[in-house]
């Protein structure tokens, strides 16, 4: 059972976990330096212990003990209880749902582990977004649409960084993905894993999805790319199929998000 520490001063240093949420370049440094991450708010909470993440403390407001009673009492991390002003004054702003929690992050997954799967498969390639809301929302169109896992290059925002574990609406924690240093070690994996890389891009030369799904090919990866500049050009060049969602005249483009969505409902 977690211990429940009533804290009494908001500059107390056991909180130092939870300060200043705002400042992404500091949490950023934070996290990545102790290996840790953040969830806001009792469902996202509830879905890292879920999946296996050991906390390391837990900040709460006091009618928020109740509802986490069951992951508090698998926990031995201490449970900080304040009130919601005081919660505000740690982080650095209003929280709506006055839970967090701290974890330990994991290793993550070799590439070949991701890929090793026989049968179907059907894999994202996220190629430098920086966003942590898209990158969010994509976990949560993935681990909805049978997406097996998803795969970043170096530049990728943070999947279990706090914003996109919030927009992942938990996904993050369960959907698998990993790391690769760029492009070409992504390329390099899926070719061995006879998995077909496509792109999905707006160029000139690109089938339509409907094409591609009418392939019915078993094992498929699907890279997306910024929403300024868009997939890289030379990563265009080395994939089997440049794809597009054909779209109304007067249009640019979908969101990324929007685009993975359909992708993956399409080619399921
Ligand atoms: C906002 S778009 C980028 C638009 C960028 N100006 C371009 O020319 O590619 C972000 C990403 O979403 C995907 N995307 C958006 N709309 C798409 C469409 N209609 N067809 C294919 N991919 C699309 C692509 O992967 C793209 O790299």
């Amino acid at each position: 059972m977690a211990r429940l520490v009533d804290v009494t001063d908001v500059n107390d240093p056991r909180l130092a976990d939870f300060r200043d949420l705002r400042d992404v370049d500091l949490r950023v440094s934070l996290e990545g330096e102790h290996g840790l991450f953040l969830a806001e708010g009792a469902k996202v909470v509830r879905r890292a212990a879920e999946a296996g993440f050991t906390p390391r403390a837990f900040l709460l407001q006091p009618k928020w003990v109740d509802g986490l009673a069951d992951v508090l009492a698998a926990s031995d991390a201490p449970a900080y209880v304040l009130g919601e002003k005081q919660i505000a004054e740690v982080a650095g702003f209003h929280l709506h749902r006055g839970a967090l929690a701290s974890f330990d992050r994991k290793p993550l997954p070799d590439l070949g582990t991701l890929l090793a799967k026989p049968g179907k498969l059907r894999i994202a390639v996220l190629e430098d977004l920086v966003d942590h809301g898209n990158v969010g929302l994509i976990f949560r169109n993935a681990a909805a649409l049978a997406v097996d896992a998803v795969v970043l290059t170096e530049r990728t925002a943070d999947p279990l960084y706090r914003r996109a574990s919030k927009t992942s609406m938990g996904n993050v924690y369960s959907m698998p993905w990993t790391r690769a240093r760029g492009m070409e070690d992504i390329l390099r994996a899926l070719r061995a894993a006879d998995v077909v890389p496509v792109a999905l891009t707006l160029a000139d030369d690109a089938i339509t999805l409907d094409e591609l799904a009418a392939m019915r090919h078993e094992r498929l990866a699907f890279v997306f790319g910024t929403e300024g500049a868009g997939v890289h050009k030379k990563t265009e060049q080395q994939v089997d199929h440049r794809v597009l969602i054909p779209m109304e005249p007067g249009v640019d483009s979908l969101n990324v998000a929007a685009a993975t969505a359909v992708t993956f409902y399409a080619t399921r």
